[in-house]
């Protein structure tokens, strides 16, 4: 049931929607523009009919009021039968939609229809914006360590200033989660955000990528293909990896800086360059450039500000932070109650050097999480994450031996020993579900329908 504003000096229109709707939809009236307003502050309502010619009164006048108060309201135009003129006018001041007079209720269903449906949409897709929104602000990003609060202070600068910005880190310090924060608390944050990898990518992939092509631009171009810098708008550009763009398109990226507009190929209208560009890399960039694998002058250009990301082990003050900070974002995402962490296992967890940085201790604490039987993280309950390379090898190599002392000698040595591991696998996984099958097949990474072909094949019971 929808609310609907019919604005009309004309008694019989309100009428007509009165009874049209009853049933289905609250009606209320206005006679001209200062009622409707009135109105409009009373009451929450969801559409509103506006016959755009009112006695004494210019009906678009009273929609930029409308607008003005309230730009998302959604405001259907009620015009005399081919009034181009208005309808042209008002959908380009903001109206959603007209209808003609004389009103054909068939017709002004169909349009309340879909003015709900695009208005239940428009809020839904506002709803995961600020929720995007509120993800990066910077009370998600923690650090109290000295660097990190260094990092918030430049990122506190910058999201003022559009300069380019270069990040650098590890993998896994956060170099993504950085750079949206700048964006997402910007004035870009409305407009996209856009991520490009430069890696593994051929120049000709990664240009057409960056910047689109033309239909028929080259073979195989069926249609035309906007690029990522016109996808972006006025939003930000991501530029990840930038240490392994190919040459040549670091040259067409330089260009593009420099005279702040680009083309598709195959196409000689020039675009705007209107985004903000931030680069990142886990590469040291100078040593790149001293080796002639990275343009000099697009360092300049790419790297006015810079922001360095400490790997993990120079702030180990932060672990027992970000250990809280998982623990309760699990908890969020998993519907668990988990209530903390025991000393020797945060001991355990800082005392580690975790080369995988942020990202690593993100996901030992979702697997920790998954498989914790009851509320409290104990050493035990962290897997073997601390051991090195070699010892893991080493581990295997043991037990390898073992089953060689044991089975060395029987027919079908693999198929047996494989099938006997999954078999135990599939167990214990079922065990640490209580057996339910998507979080079995999720953790095993196979899918449900595998999931039950391997069950019924190695007979397991769970
Ligand atoms: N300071 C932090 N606070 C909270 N979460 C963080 C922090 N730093 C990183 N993370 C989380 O760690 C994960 C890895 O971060 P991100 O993807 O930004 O790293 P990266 O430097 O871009 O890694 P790579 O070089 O591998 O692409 C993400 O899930 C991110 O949300
Ligand atoms: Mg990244």
């Amino acid at each position: 049931m929808a609310l609907l504003l019919v604005i009309d000096d004309d008694r019989s229109i309100i009428e007509s929607f009165r009874i049209l709707f009853e049933g289905n939809h609250t009606v209320i009236g206005a006679y001209n523009g200062p009622e409707a307003l009135q109105e409009l502050s009373k009451h929450k309502v969801d559409l509103i009919f506006l016959d755009y010619r009112l006695p004494g009164q210019d009906g678009l006048e009273v929609l930029k009021t409308i607008l003005s108060k309230d730009p998302d309201a959604y405001v259907i135009i009620i015009t005399g039968y081919g009034n181009f003129e208005t309808i042209i006018q008002s959908i380009s001041l903001g109206a959603y939609d007209y209808i003609e007079k004389p009103l054909d209720a068939e017709k002004v269903r169909i349009t309340i229809t879909r003015a709900l449906e695009s208005k239940k949409m428009s809020s839904y897709v506002k709803h995961i914006k600020d929720m995007e929104i509120e993800n990066y602000s910077l009370s998600h990003i923690i650090g109290k360590s000295e660097k990190m609060q260094e990092v918030f202070k430049t990122v506190g600068r910058l999201v003022n200033n559009d300069v380019p910005v270069l990040i650098t880190g590890e993998s896994g310090t956060g170099k993504e989660l950085i750079a949206k924060a700048i964006h997402y608390n910007s004035a870009r944050k409305n407009d996209p955000f856009i991520a490009v990898t430069c890696s593994g990518l051929t120049e000709t992939l990664l240009n057409n990528e960056l910047f689109g092509h033309e239909a028929q631009a080259f073979t195989g171009a069926d249609s035309q293909k906007k690029g990522k810098f016109e996808a972006a708008g006025d939003g930000t550009i991501f530029l990840d990896e930038i240490g392994d763009m190919p040459i040549s398109t670091q040259s067409t990226l330089l260009r593009v800086l420099q005279e702040r507009e680009f083309t598709r190929l195959g196409s000689t209208q020039t675009i705007r360059l209107k985004a903000r560009i931030i680069a990142a890399t886990n590469k040291n960039l100078l040593d790149e450039v001293r080796k002639n694998r990275f343009r000099q002058d697009l360092y300049y250009r790419v790297n006015v500000v810079s922001i360095d990301l400490p790997p993990l082990r120079e702030r180990k003050e932060d672990i027992p932070l970000l250990v809280d900070y998982f623990i309760k974002k699990n908890n969020k995402k998993m519907k668990k109650s988990i209530s903390g962490i025991s000393d020797s296992a945060n001991k355990t967890l800082v005392d580690y050097d975790w080369p995988g940085n942020v990202r690593e201790l993100e996901n030992v604490l979702t697997n920790v999480c998954i498989h914790l039987q009851d509320n409290y993280i104990h050493t035990l309950s962290i897997p073997s994450f601390g051991m090195q390379e070699n010892e893991e090898a080493d581990l295997y190599d043991d037990f390898i031996r073992t089953i060689l002392q044991i089975h060395g000698m029987e027919k079908n040595l693999l198929k047996n020993m494989t099938r006997c591991l999954q078999e135990r696998l599939i167990k214990k996984v079922a065990q640490m579900t209580k057996g339910n099958k998507s979080e079995m097949a999720k953790i095993l990474g196979i899918s449900r329908v595998t999931l039950q072909k391997k069950l019924r094949e190695l007979s397991c019971d769970t």
